[in-house]
């Protein structure tokens, strides 16, 4: 098993502290180059953009394909190991260029289906090249669609997964991924919730997400909080990150999501950087039986 990891100073320095909270600059700098870069190419790029939100991906896409690959060498805390747990079937929300997929372990039959919900659809070339390079090959199934049951539903009844939720409640996936995805998502709330619904019983949500600092809660931090929100609507971060969002309770709608079923079966989530502007909750959720 791969080792990229990365890990948290167990106690920043002030200099390690800084360079955290000024990190988001940086990519924020290369994201106004391909927006620029987008704008530039509209008039020769087809098919033209239907809507803001489609223009929004593509900007995106372009980031995301020239940084993604070095964003992606290392993931915070435990996320390698996790992704490498995946077994049966797998929605993987947002799987963007396919920088994660040489994580998912394909030996012994452990995943006997790979679903890729991926809405950009400038990124689909090269997640098909990956799959196809790592010889996923009719195992791996992309779907060019969001997240959100509107688009999501559909898409699944399309492909012919929907009749299999007897009654709505029994579910489809054994494990969903969801890295660093919920925070660019239109509505996280239902997307969540419609995620959970899909999971089996005992399936899982294995999760490597960016969230609001937990401040004033002990493990925050109230400069890390303030720079979180200074990024995400001084700096531009809302506007030029395909719509991410750095201070995004992703955790209590993880948590709030299993709220119908009494709660999750098992709840094994931690911190990676409480402190900083991009604090990382990595872990599992485990619906009931
Ligand atoms: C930061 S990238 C992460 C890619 C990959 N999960 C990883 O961690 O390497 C976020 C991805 O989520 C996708 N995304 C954006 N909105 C989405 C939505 N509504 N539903 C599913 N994926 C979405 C983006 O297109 C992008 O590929």
């Amino acid at each position: 098993m791969e080792a990229a990891t990365l890990k948290p100073p167990v106690n920043p320095t002030v200099k390690e502290r800084a360079l955290a909270w000024i990190g988001p600059f940086f990519l924020l700098s290369a994201a106004v180059y391909y927006w620029i870069l987008t704008l530039v190419l509209l008039p020769i790029e087809q098919p033209y953009p239907k809507d803001l939100q489609t223009l929004r991906h593509r900007a995106f896409s372009k980031l995301w394909l020239a940084k993604g690959r070095a964003m992606s060498a290392e993931m915070p805390g435990k996320t390698v190991a996790l992704i490498g747990l995946a077994r049966g079937r797998v929605l993987d929300i947002g799987p963007g260029s396919g920088e994660q997929l040489h994580r998912f372990n394909f030996n012994d039959g452990q995943i006997t289906e790979l679903w890729g919900v991926e809405p950009a659809t400038d990124m689909h070339p090269l997640l098909r090249e990956t799959a196809k390079k790592l010889g996923f090959g009719d195992k791996f199934h992309p779907l060019a669609c969001g997240a959100e049951p509107e688009s999501l539903v559909p898409a699944l009844a399309k492909a012919g997964l929907m009749g299999q939720m007897s009654g709505g409640s029994a579910g489809i996936f054994d494990d969903i991924c969801l890295i660093r995805v919920i925070c660019g998502v239109p509505q996280p709330e239902e997307t969540v919730n419609g995620l959970y619904k899909a999971l089996k019983p005992g399936g899982r949500f294995i999760v490597s997400e960016h969230v609001v600092n937990p401040w004033p809660q002990p493990q925050g931090n109230v400069i890390g909080r303030v720079m979180q929100f200074f990024w995400q609507h001084v700096g531009g971060w809302k506007y030029l990150m395909g719509g991410c969002q750095l201070n995004r309770d992703t955790k209590s709608m993880l948590l709030n999501a299993a709220k119908q079923d009494g709660g999750w079966a098992k709840v094994d989530l931690e911190w990676v950087n409480s402190w900083a502007c991009v604090p990382f909750i990595v872990g599992t959720l485990t619906k009931k039986e």
